[in-house]
């Protein structure tokens, strides 16, 4: 093992950025990744901003990073993991620049669980250390309100921006908070509904975002179109069921998207399967809905979703299953999910972009090793 004491801080920076983020096959040098190195005697210190707060990529580099400087003969490298998680594409007329990435969950089907895949996706990112908001933006139905445990009215501070209301930390806004009576449905023509929507994204104070989970009405309609000519979405996140009769309308969102050139993140298939108390998984609704969906969509299956009772008590009682119970299987499922997600949405972010992606100020990350 080469001698400590001749390690240069120019070497050290040098190794480190010559790590390569698994992600998007850069190296940590260009992007610019690798701040405040310092040599301590046998120490090093280095702060590395990540793409995503996904810890599956943050392992590998980390692990990279550590093996970079025990090479150069450093003992320890004391290394503080910020996120700088990148911006998709903002027009001058984007109602909500500051929100890094506006991911839309949706699909052509009712009750395939699209609110329960987005508030869960919105809880998981959130608990990875993201900055998240989630947009019910189902109001011909909305059940944020309900699967988030969240009832009240919205104020306003400046009498301009309307504040989200929060719950684990979450920034939540929902046409369910603004109805006289939660009850009362709405019968909403097209302009009403843009109307809406451009005041959800674009009065209401998100702040800084990471990422803007957004729960879409079923079907190929009015509120997504609006929403893709409003502002670039990073890219859907497609739900299914594994059924054949499910699969039909899903195949209509997934070609919408296509045709307004709208990027499909991944496809996530839910109550894919029973798993009994013995711990056998069965197929009750057929099989490979999903993997059909995502190869006609040109986009990964993210991940399956098992149908567990707990998943829609615990969404009926206010606290999603990846808050409530974050060690069960359905709860690591939707984790899981939620990591390769991260990792898509910043592979969709550097293609918007032709290959690089703007940085704006890191967050550090609340896990520090
Ligand atoms: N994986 C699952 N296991 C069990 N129940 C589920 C699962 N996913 C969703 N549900 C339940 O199915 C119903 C429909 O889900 P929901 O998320 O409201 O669908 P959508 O928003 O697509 O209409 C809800 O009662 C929900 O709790
Ligand atoms: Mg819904």
């Amino acid at each position: 093992m080469p001698r400590a004491m001749s390690v240069s801080q120019e070497s050290l920076v040098s190794a480190l950025s010559d790590v390569v983020d698994p992600v998007v096959n850069k190296r940590l040098g260009e992007l610019k990744s690798i701040r405040e190195v310092s040599i301590e005697g046998d120490t090093a210190r280095a702060t590395v901003d990540l793409l995503s707060p996904a810890s599956g990529s943050r392992d590998a580099i980390v692990k990279a990073l550590e093996d970079a400087a025990a090479k150069l003969g450093l003992k320890r490298l004391e290394l503080t993991v910020a996120s700088a998680v990148r911006t998709r594409q903002i027009a001058g007329d984007d109602p909500c620049p500051e929100v890094k990435n506006v991911i839309p969950v949706m699909s052509g089907k009712g009750g395939v669980g699209k609110s329960t895949v987005a508030a869960n996706l919105a809880l998981a990112l959130l608990r990875s250390g993201a900055r998240v908001g989630l947009l019910d933006a189902d109001i011909y139905g909305p059940s944020v309100p309900t699967m988030l445990g969240i009832m009240g009215r919205p104020i306003s501070r400046d009498g301009k921006l309307i504040e989200p209301l929060e719950r684990f930390g979450l920034k939540i806004m929902s046409i369910g908070f603004l109805l006289e009576d939660a009850r009362q449905s709405v019968i909403w023509r097209g302009p009403m509904i843009q109307g809406a929507l451009q005041q959800f994204l674009k009065d209401v104070a998100w702040g800084k975002l990471d990422y803007l989970i957004l729960d879409l009405p079923p079907g190929t309609g009015d509120v997504a179109l609006t929403l893709f000519q409003k502002l670039k979405v990073t890219g859907g996140v497609i739900v299914t069921t594994p059924q054949d009769v499910a699969l039909m309308d899903v195949y209509k969102s997934v070609s919408m998207c296509q045709k307004l050139n709208v990027p499909i993140l991944g496809v996530v298939e839910n109550m894919s399967h029973f798993i009994d108390s013995a711990g056998v998984k069965h197929e009750i609704f057929g099989r490979g809905g999903g993997a059909r969906i995502a190869e006609f969509a040109k986009a990964p299956l993210l991940g399956q979703i098992p149908i567990d009772s707990l998943v829609r008590e615990w969404g009926d009682n206010g606290t999603p299953i990846v808050q409530a119970q974050p060690n069960s299987i359905p709860a690591k499922a939707f984790k899981e999910i939620a990591e390769r997600l991260a990792d898509c949405v910043t592979r969709a972010v550097f293609e918007a972009h032709g290959g690089s992606a703007p940085v704006d100020g890191p967050k550090r990350l609340p896990i520090l090793r």
